[in-house]
C-alpha cells in the first residue's frame, strides 16, 4: 500500500512563511483530512506536493521514492493528482472532453489545452470516452456529458474536476476544498464516492473548512495554523485539542 509523506516541509514566499517545517503522511486506502484557518497554508501544500511550488526546504515521498524536485507532470505520472481550489477545466470544451483528458495525467500543465487540439488525442479514445462516459455517472453528471463545462452550475464543475483527477486511477488524490459551495444533499454524494475511493485503495488528501464532514469521513486529521502543523490525530481527538479549538473551530463559533 502506497503512501504519500511529507517531511520537514518548508514553502517562503519572501518573509512570508507560507508553510513552515511540516510533516503529514497520506496512506492508502484512508482519507486523511486537513484543515486550518483561511491562509494557513493548506493550498500551498498541495502544490508543494504537486509539483506547482518548489519546496524551500523538505522531501516528499511516495513510498520509498522522492518526489521532491520532480516536475508537475512527473508527479502527475507518479500517481499524485489533485483537484484546484479555484476549479481549472477548459470551459469551451464538453464534460465529457475534459475528463477524457485526466486520462493523460497531465492535466496540471499548459500541455493540456494543446492536448486537446491534437487529433492523435481526441482519436484515441473510443475507449477513453467510454470509461469517461462511466464515470460521469459515477458523478452522476452523465446527462451533462455534451454541454459545455463552463456552462455547469459550480458544484457540477467541481464534479467533473473529480472525474478528471480521479480517471487516471491515482494513487493519491489532493482534494482543495471539493464541497465548497455544495449543500448537504451533494455534500453527502460526494462523501460517498470518497468513501468508495478509499475502499478501492485510493488515499484521499482532503481539505475542507467543514469540521463535521472531515471528522465524519476521515481516520486522521492535521490542523495548519500559519504554515504550522499544531495537531494531528483521530478526529475525536484533534477536535476536542484547545490549540485547535482557540485557532480554528472556536473562532468560527464565536463568528457564528
Ligand atoms: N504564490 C504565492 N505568492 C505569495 N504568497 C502566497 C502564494 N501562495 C500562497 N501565498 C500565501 O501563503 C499563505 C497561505 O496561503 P494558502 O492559499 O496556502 O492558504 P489556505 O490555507 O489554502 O487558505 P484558504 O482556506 O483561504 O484556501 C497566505 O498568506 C497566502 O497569501
Ligand atoms: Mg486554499
Amino acid at each position: 500500500m502506497s503512501s504519500l509523506r511529507i517531511e520537514n516541509a518548508c514553502k517562503y514566499f519572501g518573509g512570508l512563511k507560507a508553510v513552515d517545517g511540516i510533516n503529514m503522511t497520506v496512506p492508502a486506502g484512508r482519507i486523511t483530512g486537513l484543515i486550518g484557518p483561511n491562509g494557513a497554508g493548506k493550498s500551498t501544500v498541495v502544490n508543494m506536493i504537486s509539483g506547482v511550488y518548489s519546496l524551500t526546504r523538505g522531501e516528499v515521498y511516495l513510498d520509498d521514492q522522492q518526489l521532491t524536485r520532480l516536475h508537475v507532470d512527473e508527479v502527475a505520472r507518479r500517481g499524485i493528482a489533485r483537484t484546484f481550489q479555484n476549479i481549472r477545466l477548459l470551459p469551451e470544451e464538453s464534460v465529457l472532453d475534459n475528463v477524457v483528458i485526466g486520462y493523460f495525467r497531465k492535466q496540471q500543465s499548459g500541455v493540456m489545452a494543446s492536448l486537446m487540439g491534437l487529433p492523435v488525442a481526441l482519436a484515441e479514445t473510443r475507449r477513453l470516452r467510454e470509461q469517461a462516459w462511466e464515470l460521469l455517472g459515477r458523478f452522476g453528471i452523465q446527462k451533462y456529458a455534451d454541454y459545455e463545462a463552463g456552462s455547469l452550475p459550480y458544484g457540477h464543475q467541481r464534479r467533473v474536476e473529480m472525474a478528471r483527477s480521479i480517471a487516471a486511477a491515482p494513487r493519491i488524490v489532493m482534494l482543495d476544498e471539493p464541497v465548497a459551495g455544495m449543500n448537504e444533499v451533494e455534500s453527502a454524494e460526494m462523501a460517498e464516492i470518497f468513501e468508495d475511493l478509499a475502499r478501492s485503495g485510493m488515499g484521499l488528501l482532503l481539505i475542507e473548512h467543514n469540521v463535521a464532514f472531515v471528522s465524519r469521513l476521515c481516520s486522521q486529521v492535521y490542523v495548519l495554523d500559519s504554515g504550522r502543523m499544531i495537531a494531528e490525530g483521530p478526529p475525536e481527538t484533534v477536535t476536542r485539542d484547545p490549540k485547535v479549538i482557540e485557532a480554528y473551530i472556536g473562532g468560527k463559533a464565536d463568528a457564528a
